[in-house]
């Protein structure tokens, strides 16, 4: 028998709860074990609830367990789930967690210790709720030499975006309906700001390279700048917009003379985007996610699902169960190493961009960009253009030149 303890018995804690007795017969039958979920720790009491027998409040009741081979951390931040992520693999017991914030920020430390004690660290849910998406990048395609991801990874974002898009609806007024729903937080700075899909694909693009890439050094910007004049805009010339994590791999990702020669490995940036309609990520609408995943051999990949929510997430952490299960006393090797990745300097990297400006600003578009693609709405009374291909910087110190005429701006992801 293998017994398994939930710390956090919230939204994803009580969901893996629910899937691994729901999925039992199966799980048992394809991990070829027996499982039992033998505790879980939280805070509070939960009276009446058909698992109160296993609530406990003292998680050195499960450190100190040597039954409990796998342990979920479903508890969120950084603080006890820190302590009590170490002290469980330094037991020698796995660890399955849905807590992106720990993985960005100690994913490679807690895999260092998982190591030693020949057990598991593993974090299928941090990224893309229900989506599988780390392990076929750390199994289907770790011979590939992965060329870009590009995601649709928070689910919040997505559901305002897509509104804004469909209603015309203005930013504050779908915050608000976010809200209200439950999808956005009463702050909502972390998802809107671009925080969290920021912390996600610097994991994603930390298993692309092998090594981390730190999110405190990727570039982000959210949707709160974003208009239902931009969506007007975008609609005409065939657009989209979406909040995407983007990681290019560069010369030097892959190539070691170019590496020892100081070049950037990646580019990591965190932005709304126009997207065209017509692109598999422009089809990814509402709360669900998308990933979009090039190898140099394999070609285009996508994955796409719910992002978030209690059964896909938890039913991403009992995938990890299950792996963790067939695993036991074994450490699978994960290729991320605490080794830094260098990351190009936005501002020297190149993107198209879409500017919206006010009707006078034509004369100084066209005289800087001769190409630049006039977008015509009927009855407005400002501009819009894109720009061709450009450094950041340039873009930057165009800006400048336009100083308040400058209405609005996205990159264009193509
Ligand atoms: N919800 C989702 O759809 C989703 C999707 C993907 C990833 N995640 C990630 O999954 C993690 C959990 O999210 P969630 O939505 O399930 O959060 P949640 O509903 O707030 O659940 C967290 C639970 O952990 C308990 N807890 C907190 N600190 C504890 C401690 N020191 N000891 C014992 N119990 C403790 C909380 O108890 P109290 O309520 O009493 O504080 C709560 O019951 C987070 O890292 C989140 O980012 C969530």
């Amino acid at each position: 028998m293998i017994n398994i303890a939930v710390l956090g018995y919230g939204t994803v804690g009580s969901g893996v709860v629910e899937v691994v007795e729901t999925n039992k017969k199966q799980l048992n039958k394809k991990t070829q074990q027996e499982l039992n979920i033998k505790y879980i720790l939280d805070l509070r009491e939960f009276p009446g609830d058909p698992y109160e027998d296993k609530i406990v409040h003292d998680v050195d009741i499960i450190m100190n367990d040597p039954d409990v081979q796998i342990v979920c951390e479903t508890m969120g931040g950084t603080g006890a789930a820190y302590k009590f992520t170490k002290a469980a693999l330094e037991a020698g017991k796995s660890v399955c967690t849905s807590n992106k914030a720990m993985v960005a920020a100690h994913g490679t430390e807690m895999l260092e210790i998982a190591k030693k004690n020949n057990c598991n660290y593993m974090f299928e849910a941090s990224v893309g709720g229900g989506i599988p998406i780390i392990r076929p990048l750390m199994t289907s395609l770790c011979h590939e030499y992965v060329e870009e991801i590009a995601g649709i990874i928070n689910g919040t974002t997505n559901f305002m975006l897509t509104k804004m898009e469909r209603e015309g609806a203005d930013y504050a007024e779908v915050l608000k309906e976010a809200q209200k729903l439950g999808y956005a937080e009463q702050d909502p700075t972390a998802d809107v700001e671009g925080h969290d899909t920021c912390r996600k694909i610097s994991i994603l693009a930390s298993l692309m390279l092998g090594k981390t890439v730190n999110f405190e050094k990727v570039y982000t910007e959210g949707i709160s700048k974003v208009t239902a004049d931009d969506f007007a805009y975008a609609a005409a010339a065939g657009y989209t917009i979406k909040l995407l994590g983007t990681a290019k791999a560069l010369e030097a990702a892959y190539d070691d003379e170019a590496r020892a020669a100081g070049k950037a490995e990646v580019s990591v940036k965190v932005s709304s985007y126009m997207v065209p309609v017509n692109h598999p990520i422009a089809l990814v609408n509402d709360v669900m996610n998308g990933v979009f995943v090039t190898g140099n051999m394999v070609g285009e990949t996508m994955y796409y699902g719910s992002g978030a929510g209690k059964l896909p997430t938890a039913s991403a952490v009992v995938a990890d169960i299950a792996e963790c299960a067939k695993h036991v006393g074994e450490n699978i090797k994960v290729f991320w190493d605490a080794e830094e990745a260098k990351l190009a300097d936005y501002l020297e990297t190149e993107t198209a961009f879409f500017v919206r400006t006010s009707a006078d600003a034509a004369d100084a578009v066209f005289e800087q960009f001769p190409d630049a693609m006039n977008i015509i709405v009927d009855g407005r009374n400002d501009a819009a253009f894109i720009l061709p291909v450009m450094k950041e910087k340039d873009f930057v110190a165009f800006a400048e030149k336009l100083g308040d005429k400058l209405l609005g701006r996205l990159r264009i992801y193509a």
